[in-house]
């Protein structure tokens, strides 16, 4: 599988890779669904709904804390460091992620879009000044707007909550125009996020799926790569380079 998505891809000029938690499972941290999976200990309504946040926002900013706590001390693996020297064997190449720890930003990917927020970024609720804020612990919870003193909460997409406008106007846009896709790392479930990947088939790209399940995306995919990404990007960007090397 590995070949033969090394083959594909290696006719393309310009991919993106679309990731979910399941790429930084191999770094510690929780994915969401399935067994051990962070919405089975913490339900959804209970802390990632506005509403949620309206009802009991300390128990909310507990839940983010703690995320952040684990994503601070997590590190890329090594699907992520391969995914950012993937970076270089293509014209152009973007990270379009679902998740919010930071990771392929530390592994060195660059651009990388955000379609559901950062852990790292905390706005107002009174202003809606946003800020980006690493320190672990947090000195208070609900911190404080330095602006205008007002609540602030997690800069993260909650369940019911648009996403970023221009981060999702851009990710719409690059999905029609590249010509290869790999898909790492999620069930494909959450949508408008997931909806890229069938924009990116329907215009044409090749995609690649790299999950140790299939996806609700599978039928999107002309290859999957039933491996974790920790093992399976490193061998997928050695074939790519070895393609690029030999100049085929
Ligand atoms: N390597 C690759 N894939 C893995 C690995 C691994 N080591 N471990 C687990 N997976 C796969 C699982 O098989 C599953 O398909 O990662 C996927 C994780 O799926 P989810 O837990 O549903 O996570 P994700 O798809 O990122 O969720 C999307 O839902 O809850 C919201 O906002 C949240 O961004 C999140 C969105």
């Amino acid at each position: 599988m590995i070949e033969e998505a090394a083959r594909l891809l290696g006719r393309c000029s310009r991919l993106v890779v679309f990731t979910g938690s399941g790429v930084s499972a191999e770094s510690g941290l929780a994915t969401f669904r399935g067994a051990g999976g962070l919405w089975e200990g913490y339900p959804v309504e209970d802390v990632a709904t506005p509403e949620a946040f309206a009802r009991d926002p300390l128990l909310v900013w507990r839940f983010y804390a703690m995320r952040r706590e684990k994503a601070k001390s997590a590190q890329p693996n090594p699907a992520h460091l391969a995914i950012a020297r993937m970076q270089a064997l293509f014209g152009s190449f973007c990270v379009v992620t679902q998740n919010v720890d930071g990771l392929h930003q530390r592994a060195g990917s660059r651009p990388v879009l955000e379609l559901h927020g950062s852990l790292w970024t905390v706005r107002c609720t009174g202003c809606g000044a946003s800020r980006v804020d690493e320190q672990v612990p947090l000195p208070e919870l609900p911190p404080r707007c330095p602006v205008c003193g007002g609540m602030e909460r997690p800069g993260v997409v909650w369940f019911g909550e648009a996403l970023p406008e221009a981060v999702w106007r851009e990710a719409e846009k690059l999905c029609q125009a590249v010509d290869g896709m790999v898909v790492v790392g999620t069930s494909g479930v959450v949508w408008p996020a997931a909806g890229l990947v069938e924009l990116a088939a329907a215009s044409g790209a090749v995609v690649v799926e790299v999950n140790p399940e299939p996806s609700a995306l599978a039928h999107l995919a002309r290859v999957h790569i039933p491996m974790k990404a920790g093992q399976a990007l490193p061998a997928l960007e050695a074939a790519l380079r070895k393609k690029a090397d030999a100049g085929c």
